[in-house]
């Protein structure tokens, strides 16, 4: 399908985190013609080492605020579109501390919406399934675009608030605007603070990995390289003013990856911890993707997850320099919750 919109200039803000820095990669791959400029505060989950490789002539990176209203008009001035990755992303750091959730997730989208209003940009919004709330483990209903915002967490609560503050723009001021709502994520250079890589550096470091409550909470896993695919072909094909749901039909319960995990790195079935579990944790999610599938063609890649996941271990085995600095100090945080 060709592509409606041909941006050849893009701010991707938090391009310096686990999945912005994905799509930097997979546009400057698949995109020879578009030029990216990152903007990236560089908090705990971003890394300059997630960028490593890209030709000076394809991307430009510039640390700073998306709350910096200043510093994002001017941006955004020279632009043709917005990719809005940035985020304070991690559910259990918001229970502990959610005033920089509000800050980032809310005040931030709110400032990038006043510059592409003023700029006339096309504006993409990176959102999550989670604004939806969870559904019970026996129902066999799936999140769509019209499921009702049912928001838990202090997280999912200023993404939530994020996604109004987009409609509105879109609707009120005709800011040219998508939201895409995705599924859980994983692959290469997700913080270590997250389920996956926490279990897989646990392991690697001699720990035992950690399951929270009854490890039967389920989520619907999705390659981020095909959350990256997905997000180019809404904003060059996707409607403005719409929302399009990415998912890749992954569900799996928290059991089950820890099951996987185990197994693909020989240890034994019961090797490990249960846990505290997390205040409000949402049961189960799942996405129903028929509208960006049927609208705009578009499918995921990485459809087997034994292999997705073994390719992801074999990626944190290789790299331990990228995580290891981090693991001490995320390890206390979570042993101060009991968890
Ligand atoms: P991440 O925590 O790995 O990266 C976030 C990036 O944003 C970091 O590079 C950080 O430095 C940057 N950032 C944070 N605050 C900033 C600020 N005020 N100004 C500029 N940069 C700032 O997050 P992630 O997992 O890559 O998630 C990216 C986006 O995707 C988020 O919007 C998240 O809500 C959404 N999302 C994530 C998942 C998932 O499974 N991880 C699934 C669906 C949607
Ligand atoms: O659904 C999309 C969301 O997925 C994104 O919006 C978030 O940014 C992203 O962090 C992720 O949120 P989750 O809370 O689902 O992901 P997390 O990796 O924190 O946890 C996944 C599941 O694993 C969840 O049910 C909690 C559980 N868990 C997590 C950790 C860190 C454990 O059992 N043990 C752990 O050590």
């Amino acid at each position: 399908m060709a592509d409606a919109f041909q941006p050849e200039r893009i701010v991707v803000t938090g391009g310096a985190g686990f999945i912005g820095s994905n799509f930097v990669h997979w546009v400057v791959q698949n995109q020879p013609g578009v030029h990216v400029t990152v903007l990236d505060k560089l908090t705990y989950a971003g890394n300059l080492d997630n960028l490593e490789g890209i030709p000076e002539d394809r991307m430009e990176f510039v640390r700073g605020d998306i709350c910096d209203a200043q510093l994002v008009d001017g941006l955004l001035s020279r632009a043709d579109a917005a990719v809005h990755f940035a985020a304070e992303s991690h559910n259990d750091n918001s229970i502990a501390d959610p005033e920089p959730f509000v800050r980032t997730n809310v005040e931030g989208t709110y400032t990038l919406l006043e510059a592409a209003r003023k700029h006339g940009v096309r504006f993409h919004h990176i959102s999550t399934d989670e604004v939806y709330g969870d559904l019970a483990l026996d129902d066999p209903a799936r999140f769509t675009e019209d499921s009702p915002y049912k928001p838990s967490s202090p997280y999912s609560s200023t993404k939530a608030a994020s996604d109004m503050l987009v409609r509105a723009w879109h609707r009120t001021y005709g800011v040219p605007a998508t939201i895409s709502n995705c599924s859980n994520n994983y692959g290469p250079r997700q913080h270590i603070e997250k389920f996956i890589p926490r279990q897989v550096t646990n392991i690697l470091s001699g720990a035992r990995p950690k399951l929270y409550g009854d490890g039967l909470n389920v989520r619907d896993w999705i390659h981020t390289e095909d959350h990256s695919s997905a997000v180019w072909a809404i904003l060059t094909r996707g409607r403005a003013g719409e929302t399009y749901l990415i998912g890749a039909d992954g569900e799996r319960s928290n059991r089950e990856v820890l099951s996987a995990i185990l197994e693909a790195m020989d240890r034994p079935a019961d090797g490990f911890d249960w846990v505290r579990d997390r205040p409000g944790h949402d049961r189960r999610y799942a996405i129903d993707s028929a509208k960006l599938r049927r609208e705009l063609g578009w499918r995921p890649l990485h459809t087997d997850f034994a292999e997705g996941l073994a390719d992801t271990i074999a990626w944190y085995r290789d790299n331990p320099q990228w995580w290891q600095g981090a693991k001490e100090a995320t390890e206390a945080k979570y042993a101060a919750q009991g968890q």
